[in-house]
């Protein structure tokens, strides 16, 4: 189902009191009716927060799991462990993953299925360089981010897919993506699943926009009719900041 979501995604930042203080603060706000509050926090973080949480409306999300179903991983994380605790979604294919970690679009799609197959839904990442935006290539280039991996997926898993567009030029730079521009993109994704899994699929799917999301631009951007929501780094560090996104639907 389509839903409204605003997802935090508070990166390798917070300490533990600072992670309970800003929980507690988004916890008391509450998720506004009609609208899924998604803090996607540092593994360590995550039985603690996942307590917090069952006293109110908002969901706790990893940011990243392992490809593999278990084994000799130092420091890694499996679905399995995440699914033992609980956690009902995972971020898959953040551009700081495929830069820094070298996940490649098989990776990506191997977590995913692993994902799917333990019951966790996959926030999935998509988005291009400025260097690609600028030579004009930017919506085959997603596409086929996406062709290559979610949308080679049976029907019944993508309908556990949510997607996040990130254009790369604009997360932690504070320059925003235009609604305009947003906007191009998500309908482009939107049209590319109906062509794979039908118009109806394509209706229900949650398409979110991240990069540089903030109290004073959400509301333009969520205002757009193929943009479902926002994945929010840096502002989602500030419990009143992150409460107004949540609030701009
Ligand atoms: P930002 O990050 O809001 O700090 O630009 C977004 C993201 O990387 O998810």
């Amino acid at each position: 189902m389509r839903k409204k979501i605003a997802a935090g995604n508070w990166k390798m930042n917070c300490t533990l009191e600072k992670a309970s203080e800003l929980s507690n603060k988004i916890i008391e706000a509450g998720s506004p009716d009609g609208v899924l509050t998604i803090l996607c926090v540092p593994s360590v973080y995550i039985s603690t927060l996942l307590d917090k949480a069952s006293h109110g409306n908002i969901q706790i999300a990893a940011q990243n799991v392992h490809h593999k179903p278990s084994g000799a991983y130092t420091g890694e994380i499996s679905v399995e462990m995440l699914s033992s605790l609980g956690v009902k979604y995972v971020v898959i294919g953040h551009s700081e993953r495929r830069e820094y970690f070298h996940e490649t679009n098989d990776i990506l799609l191997e977590k995913t299925k692993l994902a799917l197959s333990a019951g966790i839904l996959p926030l999935f990442c998509c988005g291009e360089s400025l260097e690609i935006r600028k030579s004009g290539a930017h919506l085959d280039f997603v596409l086929d981010q996406l062709r290559e991996t979610i949308l080679t997926l049976s029907v019944e898993d993508f309908k556990n897919i949510v997607i996040a567009y990130e254009p790369i030029w604009a997360i932690g730079t504070g320059e925003t993506a235009s609604p305009e521009q947003a906007q191009e993109m998500h309908a482009s994704i939107r049209n590319e699943v109906a062509k794979v899994f039908g118009q109806e699929i394509a209706n229900d799917t949650s398409i979110l926009y991240g990069g540089s999301v903030k109290g004073a631009n959400a509301k333009e951007i969520f205002a757009k009719p193929d943009v479902d929501g926002g994945l929010v780094g840096g502002a989602s560090l500030n419990g009143e900041e992150f409460i107004t996104i949540m609030n701009s639907f």
